[in-house]
């Protein structure tokens, strides 16, 4: 039984790395492992962490790559790789532009897709965007549905799917956690031990524009009126992120601005932080395991699991709010007491478990 693992961006890198190792263990299975280095050093860097060779890789990113000839490469490279390795089944991970891509190529080929964190809806189509659109188009092609909670197998039987394709997992991103957070690992970058470290990151295309100049101005702010609290923002390299972001926080003394974090390096930085400020997807999973509150830089969440307990709250790219929020979490200990509570809404680290014993169940 031939599966093929497709990766593309650094959360599907980290996402599907416990899955990958665990198909590895099973003798039914033949693992091969395709790269569309949508990302490039932020995939490579995880691959390397978890010691992932991939055994296809299609180099697809270019610098500030639009969306449209994103798909149109994936597309047509991908028909060719199926066309070479005729998998008996495909697995994807997420929401991203490879992701949809992937499922599409593999339905056009009649060929079986499970998906990975499957469910996810904010039922907002253009939010996030394209994710939303992505996850749906993703939902609608899938033989298997793996999904991360309840709710997400809430979502897709809303969405028409058979509850028999759907197999409640828990995410990925705990088990890769797991594995990884217990080891000494280091941020790399000098930090004041003797200030409380608020860890940022960004990087939504909805956001891009006026609303991630409303989060920096907030950030700036907040930099300005809390000299006693290092700020650390590892900048995503797209240019509508990067840029925005050195122009309004370079140069100031309690912020500090570097490239993408690695993997490791990142799990020690949370670890480190006092509260998180992000906009992604796989931070809001991981945060609260680690005990650390988050306020998420979205006004919609398709992970509202911690919303609902508390340990995470949305305050959009509203820089009242954001600066309000975050303020009072520096200042009131018991409502920062109150978010940072240790819980795992998201996974208990078995998910990759689950999903090759059900593929060995449906394919061994
Ligand atoms: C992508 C996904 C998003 C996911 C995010 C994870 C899409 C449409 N978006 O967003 O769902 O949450 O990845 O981070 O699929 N770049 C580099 N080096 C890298 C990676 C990116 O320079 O290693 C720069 C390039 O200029 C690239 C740009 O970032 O063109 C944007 O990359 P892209 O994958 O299109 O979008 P992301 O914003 O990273
Ligand atoms: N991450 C990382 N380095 C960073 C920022 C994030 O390794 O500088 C990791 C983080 O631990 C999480 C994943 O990247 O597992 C989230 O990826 P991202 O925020 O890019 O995408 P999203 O989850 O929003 O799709």
């Amino acid at each position: 039984m031939k599966i093929l693992c497709v990766i593309g961006t650094r959360p599907e890198a980290i996402k599907m790395a416990p899955v990958i190792l665990a198909l590895q263990q099973e003798p039914w299975a033949e693992v091969r492992v395709l790269a569309t280095a949508q990302h490039r050093h932020m995939l490579d860097q995880v691959n390397q962490f978890f010691g992932i060779t991939p055994d296809i890789d299609l180099d697809i990113m270019r610098p500030n790559q639009a969306l449209t000839e994103l798909t149109a490469r994936l597309l047509l490279k991908l028909d060719e790789v199926l066309e070479n390795e005729r998998p008996d089944v495909v697995l994807v991970q997420g929401d991203t532009t490879t992701v949809m891509s992937v499922s599409l190529a593999c339905f056009y080929r009649r060929i079986p897709i499970g998906h990975v964190e499957a469910g996810l809806r904010t039922w907002d189509i253009q939010n996030p965007f394209p994710e939303e659109a992505n996850r749906v188009i993703t939902g609608k092609l899938a033989r298997w549905h793996f999904a991360p909670t309840e709710g997400s197998r809430q979502n897709l039987l809303r969405d028409g799917v058979q509850d028999a394709d759907i197999v409640v997992t828990g995410n990925t991103v705990i088990d890769a956690l797991l594995t990884s957070a217990s080891k000494d690992l280091e941020i790399g970058i000098e930090l004041d031990p003797g200030k409380r470290m608020v860890l940022v990151t960004s990087h939504r295309r909805e956001n891009f524009g006026e609303p991630f100049r409303n989060i920096c101005r907030a950030l700036r702010t907040l930099a300005e009126n809390n000299a006693d609290v290092q700020f650390l923002y590892p900048v995503h390299p797209n240019p509508n992120v990067k840029d925005v972001a050195y122009e309004f926080l370079d140069e100031l003394p309690n912020v500090v601005l570097c490239a993408p974090l690695d993997y490791a390096p990142f799990i020690a930085a949370m670890k480190r932080a006092h509260i998180i400020l992000t906009d992604s997807g796989g931070v809001q999973e991981e945060a609260p395991a680690l005990g650390k509150p988050v306020l998420v830089l979205r006004s919609e969440t398709e992970r509202p699991e911690a919303v609902e307990q508390g340990v995470v709250k949305l305050v959009g790219s509203d820089y009242d709010l954001i600066v309000n929020e975050a303020q009072r979490l520096l200042d009131d200990e018991s409502a920062y007491r109150a978010m940072a509570r240790g819980i795992s809404p998201y996974g208990d680290g078995q998910a990759s478990r689950r999903i090759v014993a059900t593929l060995r169940r449906d394919c061994a």
